[in-house]
């Protein structure tokens, strides 16, 4: 893959930049790192063939152009049998909506429907009654001493809204969650094969579990957003069978979506807050900012900070060649500290109006993006009501990664 000729030098200094991001420490401080990769150009050669993308606005554009394409089925089979893109999760992951171009993309996405401000109203007394219950077991643990706000909150709330939305029960909850950790490195940037392994049993048990749930649903249908899809598409498909499937992979990317992504949202966003007491009081004492707040930390520290994309056909990119079916890789956690584009990129600043790529951009704009904003607006706002002020009791660990961020403790205690 690749027509992009570079000297050896540029791709050692690639190579040892992302060895230092995979890492734990490396992801406890990203920033530094990307500094250095964008001091090499805003599209730079990627070690291992494509483009690595760092300036916000090209970014930007890449996930509005229609000369870009989701890495989909039929290119992931043309990269050969022997890559990460045929393991099975990967091929799975690959009938999933992300994962489709027009027209089929089009249609998908159509049926899917979106969360429209009647269904964010009515999620939003669930998750009112949520976060309320979670603080108050948190706050339980705080009298005890410290609490890990990551496990006892952050994690909960994500699984607990979609688990009730869904009508998934609350016996499974804890269980898909632990999926949902493991499928996460077939869409990493760079899995080796003990991840994928790892991945591979996840979406196998994630399958069975919700083949299953479709085929229980048809036969009860309900009120709920399954049932829904399964009219849905029964109306435009008169293969019972695919259409089931395309519920399938609907109810299963919409879990994977929601879990993760919001969870390191409200945990980074807990953790501004807590290391800045100026934030608390600012918060505490002027609620008018909590979505801008929100939508600083999105940009901050994004929690996925790679999205792929591959050219449609051949092109230039800032005067380097791609060839088509090239892939490049937008380093949005990078790009969104772009001076370009950002001034004063490196200070969390909640009166910014943040322009930022977390939920993407273009067709494939999150779906769920709704969905997480509310969750994190009613945390924020309830924490620092509800709450005295905490401190960080140690500096969370991250989990080695490069994509998708996740801390994998928040330990606080009253200050
Ligand atoms: C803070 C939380 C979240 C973040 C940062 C996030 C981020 C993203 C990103 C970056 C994409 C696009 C990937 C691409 O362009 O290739 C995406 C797509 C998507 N997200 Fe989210 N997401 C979040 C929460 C959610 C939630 C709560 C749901 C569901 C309830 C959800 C459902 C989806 C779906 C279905 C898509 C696919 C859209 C498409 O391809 O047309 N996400 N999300």
């Amino acid at each position: 893959m690749g027509h992009v000729a570079t000297p050896s030098t540029d791709r050692r200094a690639a190579l040892s930049l992302f060895s230092r991001l995979r890492t734990a420490e490396g992801q406890q401080d990203p920033f530094p790192i990307y500094a250095e990769l964008r001091s090499r150009g805003g599209v730079v050669p990627a070690p291992w063939g494509g483009l690595l993308v760092t300036d916000f606005d090209l970014c930007d554009r890449i996930l509005r152009s229609a000369n870009w394409l989701e890495p989909d089925a039929r290119w992931r089979e043309k990269q050969g049998p022997r890559t990460r893109w045929s393991a099975p999760s990967a091929r799975e992951i690959s009938r999933t909506l992300p994962a489709l171009n027009p027209p089929e993309h089009t249609r998908v996405r159509r049926a899917a429907g979106s969360f429209d401000r009647g269904t964010i109203q009515q999620i939003g007394q669930t998750v009112e009654q949520i976060v309320e219950q979670l603080l108050g077991s948190f706050s339980d643990q705080l009298r005890e001493g410290e609490a890990d706000f990551a496990a006892l909150v952050g994690e909960q709330l994500p699984i607990a809204t979609i688990g009730d939305w869904l009508g998934l029960p609350r016996a499974d909850w804890a269980r898909l969650r632990e999926l949902t950790h493991d499928q996460v490195f077939t869409q990493e940037l760079l899995p080796n094969a003990s991840q994928l392994a790892r991945s591979d049993i996840a979406m196998a048990e994630l399958r069975s579990y919700f083949i299953e749930l479709v085929r229980e649903r048809r036969r009860h249908l309900r009120e709920d957003p399954v049932s829904r899809w399964i009219t849905t598409w029964d109306a435009m498909e008169p293969d019972q069978d695919k259409a089931d499937e395309a519920v399938y992979f609907l109810a299963l990317f919409v879990l994977l979506a929601a879990l993760e992504t919001t969870a390191t949202l409200l945990s980074t966003m807990t953790l501004q807050l807590v290391d800045h007491p100026d934030h608390w009081n600012l918060i505490a004492g002027r609620p008018d900012l909590i979505p801008a707040f929100v939508e600083e930390t999105l940009r901050f520290d994004p929690p996925s900070h790679v999205i792929s994309r591959v050219a449609a056909a051949d092109c230039t990119l800032e005067g380097l060649d791609v060839g088509a079916d090239d892939m490049v890789h937008l380093m949005i956690g990078a790009a969104h500290r772009d001076p370009a584009k950002h001034a004063d990129p490196d200070r969390f600043d909640p009166h910014r109006k943040a322009a930022h790529l977390a939920f993407s951009g273009g067709i494939h704009y999150c779906l769920g993006a709704p969905l997480a904003r509310l969750e994190a607006q009613t945390l924020l706002r309830q924490l620092v009501h509800r709450l005295p002020q905490l401190t960080l009791v140690r500096r969370p660990a991250m989990a080695p990664r490069v994509a998708f961020r996740r801390l994998l403790n928040l330990d606080l205690a009253l200050a």
